[in-house]
């Protein structure tokens, strides 16, 4: 597995690649890796020759400076479990190689889906995250990349950017893994104490309870019974939780037979912000 810094170097590589012929499947994180990124770069290594992703604390989608100040560093496990996982290369650049000082965001408009759930309550945070994804599509030009649905704005969002900038690269959604307590696996349950990450697993059985709560209550009374479940659990304080159409991400009023539906939260446990969602 070879560690590339600069991108410089991440171009030549890309180069040499390309001229073999190679497919490319690639892997964005910020690391402090877990089993859910694994399974990403376990899908990539499948279905491409080469498989590629990078470790990026991408300080632009970074709306809260304490949030990017505690976000957890685990570089030498995350390069142990990319090898294991069979990576073939990891991009591993400072911000300097990224951004140039003062640099603005990707003027890109994403209509309404940055100005709802994660973007209206993390304003900038969207356009932070396509800025540095649509840097690494025009370095890697990979043929695959990998999002989770455990971020399902985020995925909604790449692939809004991606079909418009980058319409060869095909994206492809993957499955939450969870904690055996239902919790969906994040960077950001390190920064939870044991006792908090046992009782964050109410967040998961409050969503699941909305497949039944919805054969005899209203989509508002539904919210109000899974918000009410985790807050009632200390110290958890939802943010938002929506129902939502699962291809436009516009809020649904009324249970839909037609449409996808899909449940999305966030909830803070004391500093530490958690999100999730479920099909409905
Ligand atoms: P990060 O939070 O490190 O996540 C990297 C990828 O792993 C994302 O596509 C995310 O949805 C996926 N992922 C996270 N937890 C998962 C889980 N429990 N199961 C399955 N997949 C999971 O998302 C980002 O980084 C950044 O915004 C990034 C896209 C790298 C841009 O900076």
């Amino acid at each position: 597995m070879k560690v590339i810094h600069t991108v410089k170097h991440l171009k030549e590589a890309i180069s040499l690649i390309k001229k073999q012929n190679k497919s490319v499947g690639f892997v964005p994180t910020m690391g402090a890796l877990h089993e859910g990124h694994i399974s990403l770069a376990e899908r990539a290594k499948a279905e491409n020759e080469v498989m590629a992703v990078s470790i990026f604390v991408n300080p632009m989608q970074f709306n809260n400076a304490d949030d990017l100040k505690k976000y957890p560093v685990t570089t030498e496990s995350d390069l142990a479990m990319l090898e294991t996982a069979g990576c073939d290369f990891v991009f591993l650049p400072t911000a300097d190689e990224i951004y140039t000082a003062n640099e603005a965001p990707l003027s890109f408009d994403l209509g309404n889906l940055d100005k709802i759930m994660e973007g209206k309550f993390r304003p900038g945070h969207f356009q932070g995250v396509i800025t540095v994804v649509n840097k690494f599509f025009s370095w890697i030009k990979p043929q695959k990349a990998y999002f989770g649905e455990k971020d399902f704005q985020q995925l909604a969002i790449i692939r809004m950017m991606s079909k418009k900038l980058h319409p060869d690269i095909q994206i492809i959604g993957c499955p939450t893994l969870r904690e055996s307590n239902g919790l969906a696996m994040s960077s950001r349950n390190r920064r939870l104490a044991e006792s908090e990450r046992n009782d964050a697993g109410i967040i998961y059985s409050s969503l699941i309870q909305l497949n039944s709560l919805k054969n005899n209550h209203d989509i508002a009374d539904a919210k109000s019974l899974v918000i009410q479940r985790i807050e009632e659990v200390h110290p958890f304080k939802v943010e938002y939780m929506d129902i939502v159409n699962a291809d436009t991400l516009d809020s649904l009023s009324d249970w839909s037979e037609s449409t996808q539906m899909r449940a999305c939260i966030a909830v803070w446990c004391n500093e530490v912000r958690l999100i999730d969602n479920i099909a409905v």
